[in-house]
């Protein structure tokens, strides 16, 4: 199945204007259910147009920190609108470029937009605080600041949703943006930047360059009117990152790997468990960083669990994402396809139980994707890596347990900390893990995906460095305070000295 016609020649936006890049070099967008099928072509930027897009972000940043926020808001509001009414088609075609299925991608438009109708309610909020001098005839206030340029690099998974995280609240704030976004979904990214612009963001406030990573990121952190860095992805990038902007003290947001773990009490209702498990296991292929990859179950209902879950794996549907009665879509690349199985090589050879799935599909109608049957390893060890790594794909690795301590003690065994959930019909073993799992996200008898914009998203450990996403969380971290003194005694007054 082919997506609508797409233009094949697609620029960078740079002060307001569709531009090819400097260095006249492109690259290709494919669709990974079918990798015959081209996408578009897009600029493979470099150094220059990175710096022409901060240049365009620094002088418009002049003009947009006085716009008042409401006014901003409107802005927002309008583009919040088109994302709605334009959702069906942005989904298409993120499906084509990304490849999971129509469901997940409108819901991915869905959080684009409940993103930017939040933020943009955030114009008539971006509350300080205003309180009393402890000197007579003094006030006090805290006011957010905006930061200036930000830049934002974002991954694949989440084409829309993710870029409109970081965009929304810079914007409401006041700052101006660079998006860089990954190389996988150019399009949809794209298309969120020119609804911003037919909603009316002048001109430099919102900048896109495309290209890679490791070409665009170094210039881009390292530019002097780059104030603040948002990064999505790899523990590994991320750790580059964030040693780049701590040279020049620049705040930087970091949201990268998971490993995140399921408990499944005895005492569980055992469908709803299987059904979160699929769901979040197996929804994107595996590609979250909330994704469900760790199931820890206790020893009365592990063999049960695990035969219902090997079939009900056994029966997910594998395909194209646009083919209505498709679960799972393909693999992002290549790379992540070879990954996958490498970590299947891996579980194999230290010991765990292939119980299904292991292999990559390849014969028609699957001969021209990046597919991968869905996997569950069962009697992991808890040290074993296919339990300690992330694999980002459709592989799960089975543990089992006997006591909650012993379970919380293994789902908090790993290097990240971003999600977690269990599943108990009883209310002290859910509280005693809603406040003992070192995650940045607990669910209670839900798996270990589906978190809402209004609510901080992150996580603990080597998934963050502090910093949350979302919710009034993100401007925490688009913003710096101010604090106002207004001294109206007429007289000199000493704090701390005239009490
Ligand atoms: C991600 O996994 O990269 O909670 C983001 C979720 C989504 C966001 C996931 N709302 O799974």
């Amino acid at each position: 199945m082919s997506a609508a016609v797409l233009p094949q020649n697609f620029k960078n936006f740079i002060n307001g204007e569709w531009i090819e890049s400097r260095s006249a070099r492109t690259f290709e967008n494919r669709n990974p259910a079918s990798t015959d099928e081209l996408l578009g072509i897009f600029p493979s930027s470099d150094e220059q147009d990175v710096r022409a897009a901060v240049d365009a972000a620094s002088a418009a940043y002049k003009t947009w920190r006085l716009v008042p926020a409401p006014k901003r808001a409107e802005i927002l509001f309008r583009a919040a609108e088109t994302l709605v009414r334009r959702k069906e088609e942005l989904a298409r075609t993120m499906t084509s470029e990304m490849g999971k299925v129509s469901a997940e991608t409108r819901g991915d438009v869905q959080e684009a937009i409940d993103m930017t109708y939040y933020m943009a309610g955030e114009g008539r909020r971006l509350f300080g605080q205003t309180t009393p001098s402890e000197l007579p005839n003094k006030i006090a206030m805290s006011v957010r600041q905006p930061l200036g340029v930000c830049g934002l690099i974002t991954p694949w998974n989440f084409p829309m949703a993710i870029p409109s995280w970081k965009m929304m609240p810079a914007l409401i704030a006041g700052n101006t943006v660079v998006l860089k976004p990954a190389r996988e979904t150019p399009f949809s990214a794209s298309r969120l930047v020119e609804i911003l612009a037919e909603a009316g963001i002048p001109a430099g406030v919102v900048n896109l360059v495309h290209g890679s990573g490791a070409e665009l990121g170094p210039p881009l952190m390292a530019h002097p009117d780059v104030a603040a860095v948002s990064f999505t992805g790899s523990t590994e990038t991320g750790r580059s990152v964030s040693l780049a902007c701590a040279r020049d003290f620049k705040p930087c947001h970091l949201e990268m790997g998971g490993k995140n773990a399921m408990i499944v009490m005895a005492d569980a209702n055992l469908d709803l468990a299987l059904d979160g498990a699929v769901w979040g296991a197996f929804g994107t292929a595996g590609q979250r960083c909330t994704a469900t990859s760790r199931i820890v179950v206790q020893k009365g209902v592990y063999r049960e669990f695990r035969d219902r879950l090997a079939d009900r794996a056994k029966s997910l549907r594998v395909g194209d994402g646009l083919d209505a009665a498709t679960e799972v879509g393909p693999l992002i690349n290549e790379a992540q396809l070879k990954k996958v199985m490498e970590y299947v090589e891996i579980g194999r050879n230290e010991g765990a139980k292939l119980t299904t799935g292991g292999h990559r599909l390849e014969k028609p109608p699957f001969a021209k994707g990046w597919f991968h049957e869905p996997t569950i390893f069962s009697d992991c060890a808890p040290a074993m890596r296919i339990a300690q790594e992330e694999i980002f794909g459709p592989v799960i690795s089975l543990v089992a347990f006997d006591t909650l301590d012993e379970a919380v003690e293994i789902a908090n065994g790993v290097a990240y900390g971003l999600s977690a959930s269990i599943y108990t019909r009883d209310i002290n073993s859910a509280l005693r893990a809603t406040r003992d799992l070192h995650t940045g996200i607990v669910y209670v008898n839900a798996p270990t995906i589906g978190a809402e914009t209004h609510l901080p998203f992150g996580g603990t450990k080597h998934t963050g460095n502090g910093h949350r996403e979302a919710s009034v969380a993100a401007l925490d971290f688009y913003t710096e305070w101010k604090t106002i003194y207004v001294d109206y005694s007429d007289r000199l007054q000493r704090a701390q000295l005239d009490t």
